[in-house]
């Protein structure tokens, strides 16, 4: 839920904490910190709000001289924004600096604990327990005296920590949290995503579970819980450094979009090969994929509506039972996994907490696992038994868009790959369908340059109170995906329903004018949709459609009508969701909402 970084090298560090920082703020904005050594203390700034007022404080840095610090962007879990509650906390005489990602669960105890030391608090949040603990520990060594606070602490870290007595080194340490090194020409790194070190180099270090890295200027080296030296291999990152940036797009959630088909070839083309799926990180063979008895699909927010798309397609084109579970109740319900049951996560970080330990649950009750995850090296990517990217490049908006595309055509190919194993189709329908699914990128293209009429539709909603979005069955998984990215950027108050559900309770809230979109692209379902809008329509619903072209009788029922290209009928979810990213970024825009950073939310949801 925070972003944090650290350097140490020959140049001035707080330009770069500061830099770096910038790259995470989409991990949390409330509150921001730095701590340098200045050749003599450790010195500390913070400032509530976003990073801007944190660079306007230090002068872009340069009031905080020093070439070793380490710095935090905060999303507030112990304690409400403020400047003592924002990261780096020290111990009690300021001689040691730490920041934190991550829940200290057991914070409460340890607070006792230390109470009962003499230790005093100045913040209400759980990393400060560290910091104690770390000065309570400390007897010279400081790898001695962070091992011991790991095997005290219970929860999730990733931590940078400065000791005043060796100005020269920055530790780093890490469980459940996402943290890496960056070896760089004049100095190195650790931060939380790798877009913060990528200006600076390219060559990075994963640092595992209740590992400790130690860093020096010109020298980099691991420690296991135990404090016994470990060695780990580096790993060279050929992501395009513009990915990361917004290369000329009012917000990185347009740039993202944009970057749709680009996404979805990326995840296509190298898995289709002379006309059949060929997926070599799947690992499973013909004989497994037969025995498949039930797949669980297990996820968050959006990839969790991926998933209720993917539980039509498997079940109507692989005719596997399916079902999608939102990781927070997965993990909690004592789920029932057989033998022959398959596990997917999906995740766009491969970070998300909820998800990390629905995977554990499942590989605790040893059923396969399969990890559908955007961030390579990240905690679901190495922890599940298989691994399948999406290779969508880093995503910095809040709001996912191309993560979210290139999950569906994951799922897509899986479905046709365990179809055709299964003999649920023949070699034939596999090959039409991949057809199929190689002419996404440019369909939706092509949505994408009609942008100007959502554009015009979305300004007439900005001041809308609610909005409906309604369908049935996969056009039931786009509405629930289509509603939360209204909801997320744009603050307007908004429901997925499935279109046949209305008239039990919901369709009471329908007024004169209230915005319904409706989701017709099934074709066997049109004519039951169109009955659900007359019913909207009669009441004063405003409806917008969102239909296939062709189905021009829509346009007695609906109000607007927006057409997406003919696919087949389990991928239109690729197309139609398009016209609803951009309606809820273009009404985002026009309230002058943060679309990036949305309030209250952060990208990578590492906490419970
Ligand atoms: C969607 O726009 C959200 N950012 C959110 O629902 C997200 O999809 C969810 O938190 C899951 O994240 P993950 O894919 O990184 O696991």
């Amino acid at each position: 839920m925070c972003g944090i970084v650290g350097y140490i090298g020959k140049s001035q560090a707080a330009p770069i904490l500061l830099d770096g920082l910038s790259k995470l703020e989409y991990r949390g904005y409330d509150s921001a910190g730095i701590a340098v050594y200045d050749g003599e203390h450790i010195r500390v700034q913070k400032s509530v709000g976003r990073l801007k007022a944190l660079s306007e404080l230090t002068h872009d840095g340069a009031t905080m001289p020093g070439t070793a610090g380490i710095g935090h962007t905060r999303w507030a879990t112990h304690g409400a924004p403020s400047n003592e509650n924002a990261h780096p906390h020290f111990n009690r005489d300021e001689t040691i600096a730490v920041v934190h990602n991550g829940i200290i669960e057991n914070y409460l105890k340890m607070k006792k604990y230390l109470a009962g030391k003499e230790y005093h608090f100045a913040s209400d949040t759980d990393t400060e327990v560290v910091a104690h603990l770390l000065d309570y520990y400390y007897k010279g060594d400081p790898i001695e005296a962070i091992t011991k606070v790991m095997h005290r602490v219970e929860g999730s870290y990733a931590l940078g920590i400065m000791f005043r007595e060796h100005p020269g080194i920055v530790y780093a340490v890490r469980k459940d949290s996402p943290l890496i090194v960056g070896h760089g020409k004049d100095g190195n790194l650790i931060a939380s995503d790798v877009p913060a070190v990528l200006k600076y180099t390219r060559n990075v270090y994963f640092i595992q579970n209740e590992e400790i890295a130690v860093l020096s200027e010109d020298s980099i080296s691991f420690y296991n819980v135990d404090g016994e030296e470990i060695q780990k291999e580096s790993s060279a990152i050929d992501w395009d450094i513009n990915a990361a940036e917004k290369a000329g797009y009012e917000h990185f959630m347009l740039k993202e979009m944009y970057e749709q088909p680009k996404t979805v070839r990326d995840t296509l083309n190298p898995r289709i090969r002379d006309g059949a799926v060929v997926i070599e990180e799947l690992g499973m063979t013909d004989e497994e994929i037969s025995r498949i008895e039930k797949i669980h699909i297990v996820a968050c927010g959006s990839a969790y509506h991926t998933g209720v798309t993917a539980k039509y397609v498997f079940e109507g084109m692989a005719r596997i039972p399916v079902e999608a579970d939102l990781a927070s109740e997965f993990r909690y319900r004592n789920p029932i996994l057989r033998e022959n049951d398959l596990v997917i996560i999906i995740s766009q970080s491969g970070e998300t907490a909820d998800s990390l330990a629905a995977l554990r649950e499942a590989k605790r009750k040893g059923v396969q696992t399969l990890g559908i995850v955007n961030v390579v090296g990240s905690s679901i990517a190495r922890e599940a038994d298989k691994v399948m990217y999406t290779w969508a490049g880093p995503e910095i908006a809040v709001a996912t868009t191309k993560a979210y595309s290139a999950q569906l055509v994951a799922e897509y190919l899986l479905a046709v790959k365990f179809a055709q194993v299964r003999g649920e189709i023949t070699e034939a329908e596999a090959a039409s369908y991949l057809k199929d699914l190689q002419k996404l990128p440019e369909q939706i293209e092509m949505l994408l340059s009609n942008k100007e009429r959502i554009q015009h539709f979305a300004n007439r909603y900005i001041s809308a109170r609610d909005v409906f979005f309604v369908g049935r069955g996969i056009d039931y998984a786009i509405s629930m995906e289509g509603s939360l990215k209204l909801k997320e950027i744009s603050y307007i108050h908004s429901e997925a329903y499935a279109a046949g559900e209305l008239k039990h309770g919901t369709i009471s809230l329908i007024e004169e004018g209230t915005l319904v979109a409706a989701v017709l692209t099934q074709e066997e379902l049109y004519k039951k949709t169109i009955s659900n809008i007359v019913e909207l329509t009669s009441r004063g619903a405003f409806v917008l459609a969102v239909t296939n072209t062709g189905n021009t009788q829509i346009e007695k029922a609906a109000d607007y009508v927006i057409y997406i290209p003919q696919t087949n009928r389990w991928f239109t979810n690729s197309l139609a969701i398009i016209p609803l990213q951009l309606f809820s970024y273009y009404v985002s825009v026009g309230r002058g909402c943060d679309v990036d950073k949305p309030r209250n939310l952060a990208k990578s949801v590492t906490v419970e």
